[in-house]
């Protein structure tokens, strides 16, 4: 059986293009969706040109109905019938309530070695930490924010000179690596705890 995977994108959705052409061949899992809150992400326009099926609904127009929003998300993301989904750079905090639905269904990339810096601005407090190891980290999503059971983490060096912006640029790559090598396991469904670097 084929697993049906959904992708919700923000903004470039290198992550998802990394997960949409992991998912070839012997793979137990294809995209059947790509979803961005922002009908402007250029992630989109790279699902269209892998051939993928897409949809945005602009989060803009419900300000804080965040309710509202969500019920609108999820009549395209029902539609598309999706057994897993994956959060790729989607900037929305989703409602406890939205979550419930996709218990254990759904993942998450965070650009840190959770449970440390959940949130934003994650490779700055990494460096104003001194911390000399950061990372990314795939996990699933719970109704706490960058919470849930860890599924795999990457690590890379701090360097002493590094910006925000070198740090991230040496994760990235790394997101690009962990994520399919995560949502492979799940689909074949193994949750066991992976660990690159
Ligand atoms: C990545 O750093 C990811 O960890 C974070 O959003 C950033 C952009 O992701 N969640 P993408 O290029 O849109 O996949």
């Amino acid at each position: 059986m084929i697993l049906r995977v959904a992708i919700l994108i923000s903004g470039s959705g290198s992550n998802m293009v990394a997960l949409a052409q992991s998912m070839r061949g012997d793979h137990p899992a294809r995209p059947c969706l790509v979803l961005s809150n922002d009908p402007a992400a250029s992630g989109l326009d790279k699902a269209r040109d892998m051939g993928i099926a897409t949809a945005a609904v602009d989060h803009r127009p419900y300000g804080l109905e965040r309710a509202a929003f969500e019920a609108a998300l999820l009549r395209p993301l029902l539609d598309a019938q999706p057994d897993l989904i994956a959060l790729a750079g989607f900037m929305r905090v989703l409602t406890p309530e939205f979550v419930a639905q996709f218990e254990g269904r759904m993942l998450n990339i965070h650009p840190s070695l959770l449970p440390k810096y959940k949130g934003l601005n994650t490779h700055a407090r990494a460096i104003e930490a001194g911390d000399t190891v950061a990372g990314c980290t795939v996990h699933e999503v719970t109704a706490a924010l960058d919470d849930g059971p860890i599924l795999g983490q990457a690590h890379v060096p701090v360097h002493p000179d590094d910006t925000a912006q070198t740090l991230a640029a040496r994760v990235l790559p790394m997101e690009h690596r962990l994520y399919p090598a995560v949502l492979r396991r799940v689909a074949m469904g193994d949750r066991s705890l992976l660990t690159i670097s």
